[in-house]
């Protein structure tokens, strides 16, 4: 549902959010389209696979969330962090509602999530600005598409329209959507980075498109209709 990808720019007059929007074109449609989110999308999946996907989330968001607090005075990653987008707590609230109160006692990592978020804690450590990648790729995401998310999973599992259960979707307190969005695009066309960073940043954007690619991947294997 994205936008077609925009020509090549061997001599860097696109703006970053323009190219780094183009460059993952081709996963992002993968993704809209993997057997896990097809499912999900059309209401084939249980309410088990709902409540897997979102464990996974919560430790994809605490990885990003976590070292946020460390990056806030980043010149480069910094700019990005803010704490209008945190989900963890949200999250933590769906899983409450999914699971009951002791959710904690049966959380799980599959292995595609632990390696996700073993790339994003290295990368918060080391490299801000392949941090940035992480970022973009889950929030920007969660603004867009993740309203359509939303919108089936309250159809398929009868959850309050932006109740418990799809808090994560629910951005309280981004008041309008579409001006956060270019706001975000404006720090993203002004990213403290060279074109090599750049193509850096972009390269590691599509190494976290292919991490949530493997993330749904095991979770179909785990609960596809074929599974
Ligand atoms: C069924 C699943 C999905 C649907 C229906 C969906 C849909 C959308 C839509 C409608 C947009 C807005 C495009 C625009 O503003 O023109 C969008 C943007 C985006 N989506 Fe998704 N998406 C899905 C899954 C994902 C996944 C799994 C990821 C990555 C983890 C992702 C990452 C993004 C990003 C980063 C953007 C922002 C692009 C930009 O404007 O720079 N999406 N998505």
């Amino acid at each position: 549902m994205k936008a077609p990808a925009a020509p090549a720019d061997p001599v860097g007059a696109t703006p970053f959010s323009v190219q780094i929007r183009a460059a993952s074109h081709d996963q992002h449609t993968e993704a809209e389209n993997s057997g896990f989110m097809s499912d999900l999308l059309g209401g084939r999946l249980g309410r088990e696979a709902y409540a897997r996907y979102t464990e996974q989330l919560w430790f994809v968001y605490r990885a990003l969330e976590e070292s946020a607090h460390t990056l806030a005075g980043d010149p480069v990653a910094g700019p990005f962090v803010r704490p209008e987008l945190f989900r963890v707590a949200e999250i933590e609230r769906d899983l409450a509602h999914l699971r009951g109160a002791g959710w904690r006692g049966s959380v799980g990592a599959l292995p595609a999530t632990l390696a996700y978020t073993a790339r994003i804690e290295e990368c918060a450590r080391t490299w801000p600005a392949g941090y940035v990648a992480h970022h973009y790729t889950r929030y920007l995401g969660d603004l867009s598409g993740g309203q359509i998310i939303r919108d089936a999973a309250e159809r398929a599992w009868g959850f309050a329209r932006k109740g418990d259960g799809v808090r994560f979707y629910v951005f309280e307190d981004v008041a309008n959507p579409a001006a956060f969005k270019r706001e975000y695009r404006a720090l993203l066309d002004a990213v403290a980075a060279d074109g090599l960073e750049k193509a850096r940043i972009v390269e590691e954007c599509n190494r976290a498109f292919a991490f949530n690619g493997a993330v749904f991947r095991e979770l179909g294997a785990e609960f596809g209709p074929a599974a």
